[in-house]
């Protein structure tokens, strides 16, 4: 599969089946995840992977709780919280004068990397990038100096006819239409 396939293979899928994710795949998941880009090569990942039911429905009692939002991250067999070291000095001094969070520039590549591999190995995902952080670093135990910017909903989707096709002809006229692409100016 080229790597547009790939790309275009992959979307939010918020209905999962009970199969369980053999952590086998929850391991390459990682490795690509760690294969990213980091500015300075600082890696400032740790990506936790909750696969126990009862943990799993406990964070989810606490992580979310604005009504009805999230609320289908329970029936993902597994959930990978996406952590991110912040003191780190010299993002930090770089940061600053650039005006770039850089830890989260590389957390995004990293858990793009993470959906990618779902998605080549038949698996479904879910970003999520809203819940109670407070609460997950409590009962997860997670350091002071790390953040939970994310987590990943993962597994097999319920309804395989679900499954959504994007038109890649209409992608490509969209880049143009939109302006997505600009060539030497930004006009
Ligand atoms: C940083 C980030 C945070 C997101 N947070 C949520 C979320 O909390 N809940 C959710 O259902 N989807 C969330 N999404 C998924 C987006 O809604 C989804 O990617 C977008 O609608 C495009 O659809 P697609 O992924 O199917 O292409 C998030 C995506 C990103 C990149």
């Amino acid at each position: 599969m080229s790597f547009l396939e790939l790309a275009k293979k992959r979307y939010s899928v918020r209905e999962f089946s009970d199969k369980l994710i053999d952590r086998n795949d929850i391991q390459k998941m990682i490795l690509a995840a760690d294969l990213a880009p980091s500015a300075q090569k600082i890696n400032p990942w740790k990506f936790i992977a909750i696969d126990d039911k009862n943990l799993k429905l406990e964070l989810c009692k606490r992580a979310f709780k604005t009504p009805f939002v999230n609320s289908f991250v329970k029936n993902a067999p597994t959930i990978i919280v996406a952590c991110s070291k912040i003191n780190i000095l010299t993002h930090r001094i770089f940061g600053k004068i650039q005006g770039l969070e850089y830890h989260l520039l590389d957390m995004g590549a990293s858990i793009q990397n993470i959906i990618l591999e779902a998605s080549d190995l038949g698996i479904g995902s879910c970003w999520i990038g809203w819940f109670n952080e407070k609460e997950i670093k409590k009962l997860l135990q997670i350091p002071k100096n790390y953040k939970v910017v994310s987590l990943v909903a993962l597994g097999y989707e319920k309804n395989e006819e679900n499954k959504k096709i994007k038109n890649l002809d209409k992608k490509i006229s969209e880049i143009k239409t939109k302006k997505i692409i600009l060539f030497n100016k930004f006009e």
